[in-house]
C-alpha cells in the first residue's frame, strides 16, 4: 500500500476516527460474547426482532429448498420469480403505490433512484442529515446538488424557489437515521406541489416502526408522496431494498436503473423471507407495541438519570457526546458493564457531533434494559 494511504490511517488513528471490525461470538442480534464476556447489544436495525421470528426462519428454510441459495443472475436476463413478484405486489400494496420494485439492498436502490431520475441540468435539494447513499446517488446522477439545514423548510423553499433546473428532485429521510427524529412530510408534500418537484422519501427507518398500521412514517402521505424507498434490511430482519412508486416510474427504474440492471437479482430466499416478515408486521401488531414500550421505557430510565435525549419518534435514540474521543471512552466505558453500543463518528456524523446510537428492539427484555440504564448511569457518574 502506498505512504498516502498509510498516512491517512494514522491520521484516522490519531484524530478518534478509525474504525475496526469488532467479531462477536454467538450473536442473536441482541446477546453476544466479547472478549468472553456476555453483552447486550443495542446497536441492531432489527427493530421488532423479525431476523430470527419463528414463522420468517420458516418461510425462508421452504424458499432455500425450493430456489437454492442465490438468483443467478440479474432479473432481466434470467427470468424473475414468483417469490420477487409476491414481495412487491405486498410491499406495493403496504405503501399504497401501484408497484414496487426491489433491489440488491437499500444502498443500491437510492443510487437507483437518483440515476435514474436525476441528470446533469436537473436540480436535487436535500436535507443535510440524509444517509451516504442519497448523497451518493445524488453525486453519481450528475445533477446540481444542493442541500438545506436539517429540518430547516424555510431554507428548502427559498433553493426550490430559485432553482431553474430542470427537474426538481425533493429528498429527505422519513426517519433520520443518526438522529432518529421525523421529517416534516406534510410541510414537504406541500412544497412539492408548489414547485412541481419530485418528492421522494426514504422510509428505511419508518417502516414496521411508524404509522397506525405500521407501514412506515409515508403512512398518511403516501398518495402524495412520488417515490418511497425502503430497505428489507432493518425492522424487515433480512437484506435488500425496494421502490414503491405509481407504474410509470417503476416501469422506467427497470428500463433506467443501472443497480437494477447490471447486478445480480436479490436472492429469491430473501424475498420468501421478507414477505413473510410484512405478514408479521400485518398481523402481530404486538410486536410493534412492545418496541415503543420498550422506547419508551429507555427515554423515561435516560432522562431520569440525567441524559438529554430528543423527543421519543423512533427506534433510534441517541445519547450525542460530541467530542469523538469522549465518544469512543463512553462506548468502553459501557462496554465495561456489559452493554454494547458503538461511537459513531464522522464522517457518519459531522465532526464534534460524535454519540451512542442506542438502536432499541421489541426483541430487548427488561433484564435487558435495566443493564443498559445500570451501563448509563455508572458513565453518567464517572463523567459528574
Ligand atoms: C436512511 C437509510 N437509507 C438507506 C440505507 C441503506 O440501506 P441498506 O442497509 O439496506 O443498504 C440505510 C442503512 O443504513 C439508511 O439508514
Amino acid at each position: 500500500m502506498k505512504q498516502a494511504n498509510r498516512d491517512e490511517l494514522s491520521d484516522l488513528k490519531k484524530n478518534n476516527l478509525y474504525r475496526q471490525i469488532r467479531v462477536l461470538k454467538n450473536s442473536d442480534g441482541i446477546h453476544a460474547e466479547w472478549r468472553g464476556e456476555k453483552i447486550t447489544l443495542f446497536c441492531g436495525n432489527d427493530y421488532l426482532g423479525l431476523s430470527r421470528h419463528p414463522r420468517v426462519i420458516r418461510a425462508a428454510e421452504q424458499a432455500l429448498k425450493k430456489y437454492g441459495v442465490g438468483a443467478g443472475a440479474a432479473r432481466l436476463v434470467s427470468g424473475s420469480t414468483t417469490a420477487h413478484e409476491a414481495l412487491e405486489k405486498k410491499i406495493a400494496r403496504l405503501k399504497n403505490k401501484e408497484r414496487a420494485l426491489v433491489f440488491g439492498s437499500g444502498y443500491l436502490a437510492n443510487l437507483g433512484i437518483l440515476t435514474a431520475f436525476a441528470r446533469e441540468g436537473d436540480t436535487i435539494i436535500m436535507d443535510k442529515l440524509c444517509h451516504a447513499s442519497l448523497v451518493d446517488g445524488a453525486r453519481l446522477s450528475q445533477a446540481e446538488l444542493r442541500v438545506f439545514p436539517h429540518k430547516k423548510y424555510e431554507k428548502c423553499e427559498a433553493i426550490l424557489h430559485k432553482s431553474v433546473g430542470r427537474r426538481k428532485i425533493l429528498l429527505t429521510e422519513s426517519v433520520f437515521s443518526m438522529d432518529g427524529d421525523l421529517a416534516d412530510l406534510k410541510e414537504l408534500v406541500r412544497l412539492k406541489k408548489k414547485y412541481k418537484a419530485l418528492l421522494v422519501v426514504d422510509d428505511a427507518h419508518g417502516m414496521g416502526v411508524i404509522g397506525k398500521h405500521g407501514h412506515g412514517a409515508t403512512e398518511k402521505f403516501s398518495k402524495e408522496i412520488d417515490i418511497i424507498m425502503g430497505t428489507l434490511s432493518k425492522s424487515i430482519g433480512g437484506l435488500g431494498g425496494f421502490v414503491a412508486a405509481d407504474d410509470p416510474y417503476v416501469d422506467y427504474l427497470v428500463n433506467f436503473s443501472r443497480p437494477f440492471i447490471f447486478t445480480t437479482a436479490l436472492p429469491p430466499v430473501l424475498s420468501a423471507s421478507a414477505l413473510e416478515s410484512l405478514s408479521v408486521i400485518e398481523k402481530e401488531t404486538a410486536l410493534r407495541k412492545k418496541l415503543w414500550d420498550n422506547i419508551r421505557s429507555i427515554h423515561v430510565g435516560l432522562s431520569e438519570a440525567g441524559f438529554v435525549l430528543g423527543k421519543p419518534e423512533s427506534a433510534i435514540l441517541p445519547v450525542m457526546i460530541g467530542n469523538e474521543k469522549r465518544a469512543l471512552e463512553a462506548f468502553q466505558s459501557i462496554l465495561k458493564e456489559g452493554v454494547f453500543i458503538p461511537a459513531i463518528r464522522h464522517p457518519t456524523v459531522a465532526k464534534g457531533k460524535a454519540r451512542l446510537r442506542i438502536t432499541v428492539s421489541a426483541s430487548h427484555t427488561e433484564a435487558d434494559i435495566r443493564a443498559l440504564l445500570k451501563a448509563f448511569k455508572s458513565y453518567g457518574k464517572k463523567e459528574a
